[in-house]
């Protein structure tokens, strides 16, 4: 494929800087107005595009890369999970795909430490009771929440994101415990004064604190299930920055109104935008809309770290980022 001829589809409206410089290298097709794409709108992109640029938002499910013209060569996600693309079609069709790993890991992990002190120190019901005007002034036993210092925090997947929360843990005086796939190395392990749990199970029954730092596959799919929930202690709060499936939402909601759990605070969701109605209503949950990249700079990196692969491959070269190699 030659650089002059490479039509890119990008299906979100993405930082300025990276407009510009995505439309100087490729022909590409920018989404103005930044409402999501239809189907229809999906359809006639990967009819089009030799490299199409999702984002989480998008399903690039097996019926929709089965419509995909031959021209289709490469999907460059703008974003880091690519539970939302069919891999296995992707791979099957010939279909490169790449993501942006790296660049938005401190700002996850940032988010992730934002909702463990938002929900274990009330930050959120605080700020809706001063909004509310009926703040009634500093009392001895008003709001109390939990202290972090001392506390033992479960980190479920100990990939990048996951080890950059265990660090900033630790400077907060909270001890480290994790399950992951693979034990770390005894170097970041004695560094983050980490503790490895091989059975989850048997890790989630002595936490204060877990937070899902996990990619969604299949076998991490509601890897907090009802059971796993049921095995939490009534004072632990639940952070979630990495995917809504990761958890059981239902039974989240349902162990949270039942009392049996003190408190979550969740990033993402099962159907987003879609927030489940019952963790709307509970005061000791803290929601919010999918933001734990969100900062000016990490949208910049994810896109260049979008404009690297697409250029490696357009030029040739074996792009960075690609997602098959890293599977294996
Ligand atoms: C990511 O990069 O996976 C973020 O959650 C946005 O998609």
């Amino acid at each position: 494929m030659s650089l002059e001829k490479a039509v890119v589809v990008a299906t979100r409206g993405l930082p300025k800087a990276i407009e510009v410089r995505m439309s100087e290298l490729f022909r590409t097709s920018l989404n103005k107005d930044d409402s999501p794409f239809s189907r229809e709108q999906l359809i006639e992109a990967v009819q089009t595009a030799d490299v199409l640029v999702p984002t989480v938002t998008d399903n690039i499910d097996a019926a929709l890369l089965k419509q995909a013209g031959p021209q289709l060569k490469m999907i460059a996600n703008f974003g880091v999970g690519v539970n939302h693309i069919d891999l296995e079609e992707a791979r099957a069709r010939g279909i490169l795909v790449t993501n942006t790993p790296g660049v938005l890991t401190e700002d996850t992990a940032d988010m992730t430490m934002a909702l463990l002190l938002s929900v274990t120190r009330r930050l959120a019901e605080g700020e809706r009771l001063v909004r509310s005007g009926e703040w009634n002034g500093w009392a001895p036993t008003t709001m109390l929440g939990a202290r972090l210092w001392g506390k033992r925090l479960g980190i479920i997947g100990m990939g990048r994101i996951g080890q950059a929360v265990a660090r900033r843990a630790k400077g907060f005086g909270i001890a480290v415990h994790y399950h992951n796939r693979n034990q770390i190395s005894e170097e970041i392990e004695q560094e983050l004064d980490a503790t490895y749990w091989d059975d989850l199970d048997q890790m989630l029954g002595h936490m204060d604190l877990v937070s899902v730092n996990t990619p969604l596959t299949a076998s991490t799919h509601h890897i907090l299930n009802a059971e796993r929930l049921a095995l939490l202690q009534p004072h632990c709060f639940v952070i979630n920055t990495s995917r809504g499936e990761v958890i059981d939402e239902e039974a989240l909601a349902d162990i949270l109104a039942a009392g049996k759990l003190a408190g979550a605070a969740l990033d993402v969701y099962e159907k987003e935008p879609e927030v489940n109605p019952k963790l709307i209503d509970l005061n000791n949950v803290v929601l919010l809309p999918h933001l734990g990249s969100a900062t000016v700079e990490g949208r910049v990196q994810m896109g260049e770290r979008v404009i690297i692969n697409i250029k490696s491959f357009v030029d040739g070269h074996r792009p960075p980022d690609r997602i098959f190699e890293a599977m294996l």
